[in-house]
């Protein structure tokens, strides 16, 4: 049966909800863009219209991340899955091993691409406790010859994130933002390197983004393929070839959006309005419903959880997707349940999903 966007409550972990503003604005000049007569879809990438739009989103992009000089932003393809291959293509080389912290799928996704492309070591690990928290700085080994220093700022399956983020000294910090970027201040002039696809809180599938300090980008090797090498696309400003210039027009209204209400700050706050509500419905539940993460390190953005048995767990998400819950079923490779609370998810969403948690816990106990 057809739906109402009020019907639904969208907790998809990517894509995930956009905010309904920046949707109704793309509708609105979708067909003829700013009195052009075309569609922004029709435009030459290399035209003034499109060049508008690209540079502006660069701009917000920077203003609302803080982002100092010295950084280059880039809009790449491929998501954040070709950054796993790219990064080390470009600066991992013998005797200079990319390192990686590993705290979850996500990290372990990072590190199996660039064991492909050169040498690799693990700087830490979590694994033993299964990924429930991150590790300590004293727990992280960093050597002066380590090419970087690899973090999953938030791992979107596991549910476990970085508050505080690993001294790396003098080596290169590194961090794959795909599932938290934008949703609390970074301090971006601690990373050399950040990279993030597009579709959890920036905007559509198709866009990815890269912040990276100049200083690091110049130590980058120069037998990569062109389409592979940053420096590529910083000579071009990520327009070496035909960019996703729809995705990064809808990238800056969602970026507007985000202006718009508050900034990151902003958005941070909504964000932990939004996980408290939920984990404390799970925490006050006597264990009928249960965390699977060290409370210190929880996700702002990824509430994992389970039922106390597998048959009400199934039960549960059968009902939640009933009455119009979507996404709240975990990641395919590890079961269970999470609700992806994205910038763009609504308060009131969250807030219903808690009543029917207590609802659903009242009636099945
Ligand atoms: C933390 C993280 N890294 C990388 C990826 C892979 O991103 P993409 O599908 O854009 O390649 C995802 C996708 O969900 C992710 O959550």
């Amino acid at each position: 049966m057809a739906k109402t966007r009020n019907e639904v409550h969208n907790f998809n972990a990517g894509p995930a909800a956009l905010p309904l503003e920046a949707l109704e604005k793309a509708r609105e000049e979708l067909v003829n863009f700013k009195g052009s007569g075309i569609s922004l879809m029709e435009a030459s990438h290399r035209s003034k219209l499109y060049e508008d739009v690209h540079n502006h989103a660069k701009e917000l992009f920077a203003e609302l991340l803080s982002i100092p000089a010295g950084y280059e932003i880039l809009f790449l393809q491929g998501g954040a899955s070709l950054q796993f291959a790219m990064l080390p293509m470009n600066f991992v080389t013998e005797g200079h091993p990319g390192a990686y912290v590993m705290t979850g799928s996500w990290a372990d996704k990072a590190l199996s691409e660039a064991k492909k492309v050169g040498p690799t070591r693990v700087a830490g690990s979590t694994e033993a406790e299964k990924f429930h928290r991150t590790p300590s700085d004293s727990e992280i080994s960093i050597e002066s010859t380590d090419a970087y220093v690899h973090v999953t700022s938030n791992e979107t399956i596991g549910g476990v994130q970085w508050k505080d983020f690993p001294d790396a000294g003098s080596v290169p910090l590194v961090s794959d933002m795909s599932s938290d970027i934008l949703s609390r201040p970074i301090p971006v002039d601690r990373f050399s390197f950040i990279y993030a696809g597009a579709q959890k809180n920036l905007g559509p599938s198709g866009v990815t983004a890269v912040i990276a300090k100049s200083e690091f980008l110049q130590k980058a090797k120069t037998d990569v393929p062109t389409i592979l090498s940053y420096a590529t696309h910083v000579k071009n400003n990520s327009l070496y070839n035909t960019p996703p210039t729809f995705g990064i027009y809808v990238l800056s209204l969602v970026l507007e959006w985000v202006k718009e209400n508050g900034g990151v700050a902003g958005m941070e706050s909504l964000s932990r309005k939004k996980s408290s509500l939920i984990y404390d419905a799970i925490d006050e539940s006597d264990g009928f419903f249960v965390g699977y993460v060290d409370k210190a390190y929880r996700s702002l953005m990824n509430v994992t959880f389970g039922l106390c048995t597998p048959e009400l767990e199934k039960k549960f998400l059968e009902e939640a997707k009933e009455i119009g819950f979507m996404g709240l079923n975990g990641h395919r490779s590890v079961g269970g349940c999470r609700a992806s609370i994205y910038n763009a998810v609504p308060l009131s969403a969250c807030e219903r999903l808690v009543e029917f948690m207590h609802d659903f816990a009242r009636r099945n106990k």
